[in-house]
């Protein structure tokens, strides 16, 4: 699979994961029960999601010639990745900071973008 096909991939992986956070966050909102529809879908699509990003991303490091020990941007990529992957358990833990994570994960993302497009460090 060439680096591009796998950059698809990431930003198929990006665009589900934010899709699952904004519905679970709007679940925290309006404060709905544990068992309503929507929690499994935002679950899964979540889960589907990082797996995406994750294999995706180190798919495209080995094909542009990264090796280990991977530059600092890399690693904080992985770390926003892990910050992503438990901000679905958190939004369901804290819904009174909804509106926060509403705003915060966006924010999240784009770092992640900026460090893989500026590759500042
Ligand atoms: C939720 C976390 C993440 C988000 C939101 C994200 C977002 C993005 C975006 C938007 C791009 C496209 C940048 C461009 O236009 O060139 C990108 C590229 C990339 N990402 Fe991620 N990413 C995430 C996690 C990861 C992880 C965990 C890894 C490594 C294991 C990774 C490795 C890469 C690589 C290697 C590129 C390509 C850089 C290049 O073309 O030179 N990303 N990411």
């Amino acid at each position: 699979m060439s680096a591009l096909t796998y950059k698809i991939l990431h930003l198929l992986g990006v665009l589900l994961a934010f899709t699952a956070l904004g519905g679970a966050t709007l679940r925290a909102l309006a404060g709905t029960g544990e068992d309503a529809a929507g929690r499994k879908l935002a679950g899964i699509t979540h889960g589907v999601a990082l797996l995406l990003i994750l294999i995706s991303g180190f798919g495209m490091l080995a094909k542009l010639g990264y090796d280990f020990p991977f530059p600092l941007w890399v690693w904080l990529k992985i770390v926003i990745w892990l910050l992503i992957g438990a901000s679905v358990a958190v939004i369901r833990r804290l819904p009174a900071q909804a509106t926060t994570f509403w705003f915060a994960l966006p924010v999240l993302g784009a770092t992640a973008a900026y460090l893989a497009i500026y590759k500042p460090f």
